[in-house]
């Protein structure tokens, strides 16, 4: 058996991240808040822990996946928490997308105890996911990211340190501030052609072909053909991730005008019920403002 590792949260992103740290060899201890989301793992082999605490207590490394900036201060800080169940050498990995300034906070208070953390937030969906082809940019210690790559390699290709604690979730929210806008604008421009008449597949190909390609494009344009918004990526994720962008931005003084119009264009969705759906679901909003349809 290999190391040690608990995994916490185990919602779109960590079924398929948890499943992949299982075939790795890896001796997995998970814990999910809704218990039912725990059974499919389970079956494959990893273990059950009672709560953030009791997997913590059992392993060397605990990853945590979880909505946000306040769910992870609560699992890890709270009642019952990781941090009650850290033994000596162990390692909290969070790869959730949450706010640098709250995770260079976490870091200090995990160190502080004599732990060490790092934020390993990831870029690729759960199809990614499935495929263990993640990226992850990763902020902490460079021999902590040495010791523990082992673990991040079960779960992603392309993995990258980018700096201290707190600088893998800037680097996260970097690369969803471009896939966001990249998603608004193929949408609005997908628009003017259909209306004017072009086939959105025959858009897709042209594009395909031009500066306006992306990979956004080539992973979002099959649901968008056939009207298919089921969630991979939430939009609410998405709009949640953009305002922390503009929280930093805010708090260091860059202009991030793209940013903030986008982000009312994904609180439009939002309002419009999307919330729940895929991010490329701003795709349907842009159909229903313009009063075209881009389905083939
Ligand atoms: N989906 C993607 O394509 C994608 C890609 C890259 C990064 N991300 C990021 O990855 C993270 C997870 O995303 P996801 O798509 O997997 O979301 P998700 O399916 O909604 O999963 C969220 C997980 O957090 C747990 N959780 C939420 N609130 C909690 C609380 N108060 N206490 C304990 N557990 C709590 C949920 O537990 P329950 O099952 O009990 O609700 C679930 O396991 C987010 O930060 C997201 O921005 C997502």
């Amino acid at each position: 058996m290999g190391k040690k590792v608990g995994f916490i949260g185990l919602g779109m992103m960590g079924n398929p991240m948890s499943k992949n740290l299982v075939k790795a060899g890896f001796d997995l201890t998970v814990w999910n808040r809704t218990g039912a989301k725990m059974k499919e793992i389970l079956d494959q082999g990893a273990k059950a822990g009672t709560s953030p605490k009791d997997v913590a207590r059992k392993s060397q490394v605990i990853i945590t996946m979880l909505t946000g900036s306040s769910e992870v201060e609560q699992v890890v800080l709270g009642k019952d928490g990781i941090v009650e169940g850290l033994t000596t050498g162990s390692v909290l990995i969070d790869m959730s997308t949450i706010s640098p300034e709250v995770s260079k906070a976490l870091a200090s208070q995990v160190t502080s105890k004599g732990f060490m953390m790092l934020d390993a937030p990831v870029s690729g969906s759960v199809g990614v996911a499935a495929a263990a082809a993640l990226t992850i940019q990763v902020g902490g210690d460079p021999k902590v990211f040495e010791t523990n790559r082992d673990v991040l390699a079960a779960m992603g290709k392309n993995i990258f340190h980018v700096g201290g604690n707190g600088m893998g979730c800037y680097m996260k929210l970097v690369g969803n501030a471009i896939m966001g806008a990249n998603m608004a604008v193929l949408a609005e421009a997908l628009c003017l052609g259909a209306k004017a008449g072009i086939a959105t597949d025959v858009m897709i190909e042209v594009l395909r072909n031009t500066g306006g390609a992306s990979t956004v494009m080539e992973r979002r344009s099959p649901n968008i053909l056939k009207g298919d918004y089921k969630a991979q990526f939430m939009l609410k994720l998405l709009f949640k991730d953009l305002g922390l962008a503009l929280d930093s931005a805010g708090a260091d003084t860059i202009p991030m005008p793209i940013v903030g119009l986008i982000r009312q264009i994904y609180a439009q969705a939002m309002a419009d019920g999307k919330g729940d759906h895929d991010f490329s679901a701003v795709a349907a909003l842009a159909e229903k403002l313009s009063g075209v349809s881009l389905k083939k």
